[in-house]
């Protein structure tokens, strides 16, 4: 059988990097990487495949940044003829990204059949980018393997029938358990100048909601540079934000001198950190402040207290059954909902039903079961 799996944001190589693992072990498949380039920043790329132990991409498409019509339309643009020179069986997509979307559309308009992994999460937003390309990656999917048992009623309520529809667990969790062992022996701590045993939280932030308006961004870090007189922060700045800030405070604009200046403010600011460090970095913090998806995963996982700076979660078995609160992005709250959080961390009942680290291997079981 032969597969094609697409990836091309941060957190896809995470998702796709057991599903690489379990595909090799199989003689019956014969798996090929595909990157479409739409992140490509060593932090954001190239470290992650070497941290994941991801093999380099058979072909990378180098589409990069751009508006989005400009970035969907490039992936689909240039996999179409990759696409139909190789003639999968199969196309896998994983997560909520652009380059999620456009893959599975220019799939099944070739008549290839697509599974999407981590399908039916639903924020119920439609002003996220990622929710409008979950429903339409979802519309369109042959296979659906889901990460919390909602996220399958979210997709039988939208008329997915529920034979395409598997609930395996969260690949995210197979990589966390996967590379525990090298994310235990990571030198962030000490390269950061982390004593053991101090107390520290970690943020970050890149949603456009939060960061593409400069006086939201602003009264975000204000209210951040509050909790850090309290607890000191470590900041891992997405390259889209890196700009905003260095408009923001003039004072980051060079290295280490930056970092000793913020550290004296206690936020300390880091470029993106590689996926070792940066698990390592999260499961030593009393709470972690994000808005992003998977991390809220993770913290869940590592039992780290963590603070959602978004209106709403797709992923509400990390508020049921872990350690996550929603608390949304008015910055007035973060003072108060972090010190509340740091007194009394929410206690999870144990991981979410099927978080324990064999995700892949009940896709590719059900993959090869159920071949559409
Ligand atoms: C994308 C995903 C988001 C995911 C995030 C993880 C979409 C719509 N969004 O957001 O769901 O949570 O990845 O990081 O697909 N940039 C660089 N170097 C890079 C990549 C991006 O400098 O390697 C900068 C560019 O200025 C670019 C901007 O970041 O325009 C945004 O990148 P893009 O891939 O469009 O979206 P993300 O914000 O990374």
């Amino acid at each position: 059988m032969k597969i094609v799996n697409v990836v091309g944001a941060r957190p896809n190589f995470v998702k796709m990097a057991p599903l690489m693992r379990a595909m090799r072990h199989r003689a019956e498949i014969t798996p090929m990487l595909v990157h479409t380039g739409q992140h490509y920043d060593a932090a954001m790329s190239g470290q992650l495949f070497e941290d994941l132990e991801l093999s380099a991409p058979a072909v990378n498409l180098e589409v990069g940044s751009g508006s989005h019509a400009v970035q969907t339309a490039e992936v689909m643009r240039r996999l179409e003829p990759l696409l139909d020179g190789v003639r999968p069986d199969l196309v896998v997509v994983v997560g909520d990204v652009n380059s999620t979307v456009a893959a599975a559309l220019t799939a099944v308009k070739l008549g290839i059949a697509v599974a999407h992994v981590e399908a039916g999460l639903r924020s119920f937003d439609r002003s996220m980018p990622e929710e409008i390309n979950r429903v339409v990656t979802d519309a369109i999917a042959d296979l659906l393997f889901v990460t919390e048992p909602t996220a399958a009623d979210n997709l039988v309520r939208e008329g997915v029938a529920p034979a395409k529809i598997h609930f395996v667990g969260n690949v995210m969790i197979d990589a966390l358990e996967t590379f525990r062992r090298r994310w235990e022996a990571s030198g962030i701590f000490e390269h950061l100048g982390l004593d053991d045993g101090q107390r520290y939280g970690v943020l970050t932030l890149h949603r456009p909601s939060n960061v593409d308006d400069p006086a939201h961004l602003a009264e975000m870090l204000e209210a951040i540079h509050g909790l850090a007189r309290q607890l000191p922060i470590v900041f891992s700045v997405h390259p889209r934000v890196k700009s905003r800030l260095l408009h923001h405070d003039r004072r980051l604009a060079t290295g280490s001198e930056t970092a000793e200046a913020a550290r004296g403010k206690g936020i300390t600011y880091v470029d993106s950190l590689g996926y070792l460090d940066f698990i390592a970095l999260m499961s030593r913090a009393r709470l972690v402040l994000t808005d992003s998806g998977g991390i809220q995963e993770e913290t869940t996982m590592l039992g780290v207290p963590c603070l959602t700076l978004r209106p709403n979660t797709e992923r509400p078995v990390t508020v049921t059954h872990g350690t996550n609160r929603v608390i949304g992005a008015d910055p007035r709250r973060i003072l108060d909902e972090a010190l509340r959080t740091l007194e009394d961390p929410p206690r999870p009942s144990g991981p979410p039903p099927l978080w324990d680290g064999h995700a892949a291997e009940r896709i590719i079981d059900a993959i090869l079961e159920h071949r559409p």
